[in-house]
């Protein structure tokens, strides 16, 4: 049995990560895996976390099935931190919101209401992509297509090539867009530039998958959400899926949610009732120690402060590793062009290095990037930073 099964060939970034943990060297660096790490090298686990873990599990309750579509108050703290509490389409109740596995579990289930009722729908996806976008999607019997969206030269959004893209498309295209932090560049795009792509996918009636992974790490929780706030205002029918592995440090718990922007109340009751008929299939329901936890803290108001502090001092630690690099490579390499690390954004940077530049990086320095040349910036910490700029001085 499963003679005709083919090996795995690994996921890209977990294989990279994994070789780095293989790595013996004392001063190795971990720009893999889209982690947060603390100025001395730890995964934070967030106070006000902790704080509604003990809350909750000071009460003892038993562990009996959650709904599909997850806790309410969940539910409710998505939404209101997704898309504002003075957001007509929140207080309309035109969105529906499930509490899903991660981020990952909301595009799948996203994936999975999209291609039922739009069997002949393909997905577009920015070129570069993070790769379990074509992977999921494809999971889900959607083909998937790029769409331009990366310049080289200038290290931000080729947007004329992105419209020019996006113009082309049949109506009823799904395109995935990602609000804030783009992954794995770290270009976005500009609101003006927002504005256009809103009155183009209007126009061309498009359907948008927003993938908000990294709510808080780009200029602020609101700020961020800009994308997704504009597109509720302007009246389009969009999904988003959002994650809190990265702003609330909680990966393993699998929290996100999936929220889909519907016409009006009765279509959002309706489309909820097919979410959760997708989560039946793929999972039942969620688990409930990290979906407790964070309904506390979006619900708690001294519990919800601390957590936008935690998130504030996340993004800052991130935009000063970013700026000490851009200013050790401008005096040890001034011919090399660093600063991609101040014009983008968020988690992930490009560092446009070639194949032979990120293999020496790996083998003589012990610096692991992925086979891209994308950079997790916040494993730069300031213990290893000088080291990072100069193996990097050094190849370039
Ligand atoms: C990443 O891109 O490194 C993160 O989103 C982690 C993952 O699951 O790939």
């Amino acid at each position: 049995m499963f003679e005709h099964v083919a090996p795995y060939a690994g996921d890209p970034i977990f294989r990279i990560a994994a070789q780095y943990q293989a790595d013996q060297r004392e001063n190795k660096v971990n720009l893999t895996i889209g982690l947060y790490f603390e100025d001395d090298g730890s995964v934070p686990l967030l106070d006000c976390t902790q704080a509604a873990e003990k809350h909750w599990a000071a009460k003892k309750l038993p562990r009996t099935y959650l709904p599909m579509e997850g806790l309410d108050t969940y539910r409710d703290g998505v939404q209101r931190l997704v898309f504002g509490e003075q957001s007509e389409a929140y207080q309309s109740k035109r969105i529906a919101t499930i509490q899903t596995l991660g981020g990952t579990g909301a595009l799948k289930v996203g994936g999975d209401l999209l291609h039922e009722a739009y069997p002949d729908s393909q997905m577009w996806i920015s070129d570069p992509a993070w790769d379990n976008h074509h992977a999921i999607f494809g999971g889900c019997g959607i083909k998937t297509n790029k769409y331009r969206y990366f310049d080289a030269q200038t290290q931000g959004v080729d947007f004329e090539g992105m419209m020019a893209d996006l113009a082309q498309l049949p109506a009823q295209s799904f395109v995935l867009l990602h609000p804030c932090c783009h992954n794995p560049t770290g270009a976005d795009l500009s609101k003006e530039q927002w504005q256009q792509l809103i009155a183009l996918i209007k126009e061309k009636q498009l359907i948008p998958f927003l993938d908000m992974a990294y709510q808080g790490f780009g200029q602020g929780l609101d700020e961020d959400a800009y994308a997704v706030r504009a597109m509720a205002q302007a009246g389009v029918l969009f999904l988003v899926a959002n994650s809190f592995s990265k702003n609330f440090s909680y990966y393993s718990e699998r929290c996100g949610g999936l929220s889909v922007v519907c016409k009006d109340q009765a279509a959002a009751e309706r489309v909820l009732g097919q979410l959760n008929a997708w989560v039946r299939k793929n999972y039942s329901n969620p688990p409930s120690h990290g979906g407790h936890a964070i309904a506390t803290v979006l619900n708690t108001p001294e519990l919800y402060q601390g957590w936008v502090g935690a998130v504030d001092a996340m993004r800052a630690r991130i935009h000063t590793m970013r700026q000490t690099v851009y200013d050790r490579l401008t005096e040890l390499a001034p011919h090399y062009d660093a600063s991609y690390m101040i014009k983008q954004q968020g988690m992930f940077s490009y560092t446009g290095l070639s194949s032979e530049q990120i293999l020496r990086l790996r083998e003589e320095f012990g610096v692991y990037m992925l086979d891209s040349g994308r950079i997790s910036v916040p494993g730069l910490t300031t213990k290893n930073v000088e080291y990072y700029a100069k193996s990097l001085a050094a190849v370039v």
